[in-house]
């Protein structure tokens, strides 16, 4: 259960909802933990939670290893304070004009550092409604392993553009056809036994109402979650249901 904070909280909250979580997830065993803070409380939020099974990591890096990038943050400094993070999400796509020749990149340096990439893919709703969803899919996902060696642990996220920060959630039947769909392709990539292994979230307007039904689907490996993380009770209870969901 992977939470993205996106660009929320001051550094208090940051460390408020970093602790809340720590402190009362104890009994929640059965489901891997992980949150995308603001990269400027990186830092902090990861002496937080050092120790804890909470996972930091962060919402997007550079490719190159340093210089005069201004703004940027490289991904051996990301190495530093997390151990994850997310390369190729759609609001860096839509918003920043990332493509995916820089997503790929990026997914490169990550690997490289060893850090675990989760690679967000997904189609907007024009792509959709003209019946290019897998086009779509299967495009960015090759286009972002490109050259890229296969790495275990490697996690993707299928992110429908349409259903993120819109309360409108892809079904459970919608997001499982897409990762299943995008399993196949790594598997033409990767082989089948590491398409297997791969795990792949669904993300869009999760909730602690709608997060059992998706993850009782068969190809849906747990949730990236943007809204619904920023609350240390509604992330919880995501967490908890994901653990259901894994049993
Ligand atoms: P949302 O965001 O849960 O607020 O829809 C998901 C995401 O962008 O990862």
């Amino acid at each position: 259960m992977a939470g993205n904070w996106k660009m929320n909280t001051s550094l208090d909250e940051a460390v408020g909802l970093a602790m809340g979580i720590r402190d009362q997830s104890a009994g929640i065993e059965g489901v891997e933990l992980i949150v995308f803070p603001p990269t400027i409380w990186l830092n902090k939020v990861s002496e937080v939670l050092r120790g804890s099974r909470i996972m930091v990591g962060a919402q997007n890096m550079y490719h190159e290893a340093s210089g005069a990038f201004t703004g940027e943050v490289a991904g051996s400094m990301v190495k530093e304070l997390a151990t994850h993070v997310i390369v190729g999400h759609s609001e860096r796509r839509w918003l920043f004009g990332e493509l995916d020749e820089m997503i790929n990149k990026k997914l490169n340096a990550a690997v490289q550092l060893g850090l675990v990439p989760i690679l967000a893919v997904g189609e907007r709703l024009e792509d959709r409604q003209a019946g290019n969803t897998e086009k779509t899919i299967g495009g960015q996902l090759r286009r972002a392993f490109e050259a890229i060696p296969k790495k275990a642990g490697l996690i993707v996220a299928y992110e429908p553009v349409w259903a993120i920060g819109t309360g409108h959630a892809a079904t459970p039947e919608i997001a499982n056809e897409a990762i299943a769909f995008a399993r196949s392709v790594i598997g033409e990539l990767y082989g089948a036994d590491f398409s297997r292994e791969v795990r792949i979230l669904y993300g869009g307007s999760v909730s602690p109402d709608n997060v059992a039904g998706l993850m009782g689907m068969p190809d849906i490996d747990g949730a990236l979650v943007g809204g619904a993380s920023l609350g240390i009770d509604s992330f919880l209870a995501l967490a908890r249901q994901g653990e259901e969901g894994n049993a």
